[in-house]
């Protein structure tokens, strides 16, 4: 069977809500993905931030076979040794008086359980969430998430949610209130077109919600587990927690979501109210252990290094085209003036895919493991193609 035969199923067969790029890719290997007919397509995505470690990290392959001859699931009612390891690795890593961990399965979830939790522990249900931000399309993360082309089939969404600008504490400032349950809020916005704040943001925003007694909910589902260098992004402040949450690349590629909460927010959680048949799996467990021992610190300084050779090739390239290069670590964004989609399309002729943010940004979120010389491949190509 060929491509588009593959292709046509797929566009019969699912619902059709993704852009489709018209490639159908097979199995990757490090930083390379493999379409049906053996072509090698550079990997600066990682599945949207997924792959962190590219495909076939020898370590995470080990670890889910052989918890795959274990056992693959076990509801949270017994007890599992893996994900008692991994549960007490994860809080762990992320200290800062973050002391307990809900599992689920993708970011979403673990944006709702926040949500759920921020409401228990406050008895409150008034939000307050950032311009163009981005926390996922179930219906309570959608509630969080901004963008009348994502909410307005479905108004009136949950609760109160209130937006402010994006890294202006003053706009914060002025709508916080006693009456607030929690602020939630991106680190660096992705999906809005990569958009890091000023230096000390997130320290002010922490010190409002302390005057007004609202809890700070740090969505660090595409920063975190390393993507900017820290395991968090919000890291680099220096700040305390109520709740941060987790998902995308840290279960090594399996489905995943985490929500990590402080012991306030923990000891307002009854028990039976909030659930998840699937969250916590052995399977997703043992590539979130296997996740957290490949993260070293000499990874994380490889995405720091990596990142900033990234990010100032990208600054040296000269055309009209390029507005602004923003980023941190291996989360970077191009944006271009106009025609943003048509440069995805060239780069994927060129066999390098990046994916979008915003309406005029290019993206990359690629594996850790990329090297200065695929950011070579990217910057030839980009040259060509501008040039073109
Ligand atoms: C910051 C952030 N929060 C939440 C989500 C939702 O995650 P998922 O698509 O796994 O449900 C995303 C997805 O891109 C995200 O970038």
């Amino acid at each position: 069977m060929t491509a588009d035969n593959h292709q046509s199923i797929e566009r019969h067969f699912c619902v059709d809500t993704y852009v489709n790029r018209g490639l159908t890719l097979v199995k990757g290997q490090g930083v390379y993905l493999y379409d049906s007919s053996g072509d090698r397509y550079l990997d600066l995505m990682s599945n949207y931030g997924v792959n962190i470690f590219g495909y076939r990290h020898p370590d995470i392959t080990r670890a889910l076979a052989e918890q795959l001859e274990k056992l693959t699931t076990l509801h949270g009612s017994f007890n599992n040794d893996v994900r008692a390891v991994a549960a007490k690795a994860l809080v762990r890593r992320c200290a800062a008086g973050l002391s307990r961990v809900f599992f689920s399965n993708s970011g979403s979830e673990a944006i709702e359980a926040a949500l759920k939790f921020a409401v228990l522990a406050t008895q409150k249900k008034r939000f307050v969430a950032a311009v163009h931000g981005y926390h996922g399309k179930t219906l309570g993360s959608l509630s969080a998430t901004d963008g009348q082309k994502y909410r307005q089939a479905f108004a009136p969404l949950l609760w109160e949610f209130e937006t402010v600008e994006f890294g202006n504490s003053q706009a914060l400032e002025e709508v916080l209130s006693s009456q607030v349950a929690a602020v939630i809020l991106e680190p660096i916005q992705g999906e809005a077109g990569i958009y890091p704040p000023s230096p000390g943001y997130l320290k002010k925003v922490r010190q409002l919600c302390d005057r007004h007694g609202a809890i700070l909910i740090v969505d660090e589902v595409q920063t975190g587990c390393g993507r900017t260098g820290p395991f968090l992004a919000s890291q680099s402040e220096e700040i305390s927690y109520d709740i941060v949450c987790l998902g995308k690349g840290l279960a090594g590629g399996m489905p995943v979501g985490a929500t990590l909460v402080n012991d306030k927010v923990a000891n307002s959680i009854p028990k039976h109210i909030h659930t998840s048949t699937l969250g916590g799996n052995p399977l997703a467990c043992a590539g979130i252990l296997s996740t957290l021992n490949i993260l070293d610190k000499t990874l994380r300084a490889h995405v720091e290094e990596v990142g900033s050779y990234f990010i100032d090739q990208l600054t040296l390239i000269k055309s009209k085209h390029i507005v602004a290069v923003r980023g941190k670590g291996l989360m970077i964004g191009l944006e271009v003036k106009e025609n943003r989609d048509q440069l995805l399309k060239s780069l994927q002729r060129h066999h390098i895919l990046a994916i979008p943010a915003g309406d005029k940004v290019v993206r990359f979120l690629p594996p850790f493991l990329v090297q200065k010389k695929h950011v070579d491949l990217l910057v030839t190509a980009l040259k060509q193609i501008l040039r073109d």
